[in-house]
C-alpha cells in the first residue's frame, strides 16, 4: 500500500467500534426524483457513496461490512430498472475490484447468484477470486439476497444431513445453523444501518441481526457521506449492549475488565 493512499489502514483502531456493520442502502430513487433525474441517476450516485463508506471502514479497520444492494424482492421492480441495476453491478465490479485488492479488501457476493446472467455470474466469481487472498476488510455485497432465502437454504442443507443419517437432529444448535448461512464464519452485525427513512428490515440478515444495534436515518443513501457514517459510529459507541443482562451487571463486567 502506498503512503498517501486514502484507503491506508491506520495503526490505531478506536475502541467502541463495531466489528461488523450491515447497511440497507435505501433512498436512491427518491434522491434522484428530488433532483428531477431518473431513478437510475440515484443508483449511480449510490455507487459513489459505497466507495466512501468502504474507504472509511478500511481506515478504521472494521472487520466486516455487508451492503444490501439488491433484495430477493427487487425483481418486482420495472424490468428496465432491474436491467439497469444489473448493468451497474457489472460496471461497478469491473471498475472497483483492482482498487479493492490494492487496499487489501476481500469481496464476497452473498445471495442467490443463479438468477443472474451467466456473464455476471462469471464476473462475480472472478472478482471474488481476485480478492480472495486479501485479509483486510471483508466486504460482503448482498445481491439477490433475502434473509428468508438464507435461512431456507440453511434448513435444506441441515435437513439433507439429517435425512442421510449424518446428523442427529438433537445436535442442531444455534452455532450449527449460523454455520450454514451465507455469512458463515463471520461475526454477526453489531451495527445495522438503514438510510432513506424507512423503519423496517426488508428481509435483510434476519437471523444474524438478532442483537444488532439499529441506526435508522432519514438521510438518503447517495447523501450518506463520511460525516454521516461517523455520526452512526459515534452513536453506536455510546450505546450500552446488554444482551439480556441488567445495566448493573454490564457495568460490573466493564469494571472487572478494566482492572
Ligand atoms: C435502494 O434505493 C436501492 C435498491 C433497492 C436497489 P431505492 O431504489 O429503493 O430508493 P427509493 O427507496 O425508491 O428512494
Ligand atoms: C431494500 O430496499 C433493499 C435494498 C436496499 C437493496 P427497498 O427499497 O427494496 O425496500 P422496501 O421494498 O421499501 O422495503
Ligand atoms: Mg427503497
Amino acid at each position: 500500500m502506498q503512503e498517501n493512499d486514502p484507503l491506508r489502514a491506520t495503526d490505531d483502531p478506536s475502541p467502541g467500534l463495531p466489528r461488523h456493520v450491515a447497511i440497507i442502502m435505501d433512498g436512491n430513487g427518491r434522491w434522484a426524483q428530488e433532483r428531477g433525474l431518473p431513478r437510475f441517476a440515484g443508483h449511480k450516485a449510490g455507487v459513489e457513496a459505497v466507495r466512501a463508506v468502504v474507504e472509511q471502514c478500511v481506515k478504521l479497520e472494521i472487520r466486516v461490512l455487508t451492503l444490501f444492494a439488491f433484495s430477493s424482492e427487487n425483481w418486482k421492480r420495472p424490468a428496465k430498472e432491474v436491467s439497469l441495476l444489473m448493468d451497474l453491478f457489472m460496471m461497478a465490479l469491473n471498475r472497483e475490484v483492482k482498487r479493492l485488492r490494492r487496499n487489501n479488501v476481500r469481496l464476497r457476493i452473498i445471495g442467490d447468484h443463479s438468477a443472474f446472467a451467466e456473464k455476471l455470474q462469471h464476473k462475480i466469481r472472478e472478482a471474488e477470486a481476485t480478492t480472495a487472498a486479501c485479509d483486510g476488510l471483508i466486504l460482503q455485497v448482498a445481491a439477490n439476497y433475502g434473509g428468508r432465502w438464507d435461512l431456507t437454504r440453511a434448513v435444506q442443507k441441515i435437513a439433507a444431513l439429517a435425512a442421510s443419517g449424518e446428523l442427529d437432529p438433537a445436535e442442531i444448535t444455534e452455532e450449527s445453523i449460523s454455520a450454514e448461512l451465507s455469512t458463515a464464519g463471520l461475526p454477526d452485525p453489531d451495527l445495522f444501518i438503514r438510510t432513506g427513512g424507512e423503519q423496517r428490515l426488508s428481509n435483510f440478515l434476519l437471523w444474524q441481526s438478532a442483537y444488532a444495534e439499529l441506526y435508522l436515518t432519514p438521510t438518503l443513501w447517495p447523501d450518506f457521506n463520511q460525516a454521516a457514517f461517523a455520526e452512526a459510529l459515534r452513536e453506536f459507541a455510546g450505546r450500552q449492549r446488554r444482551f439480556g443482562r441488567t445495566t448493573e451487571q454490564v457495568q460490573a463486567a466493564e469494571r472487572a475488565a478494566d482492572e
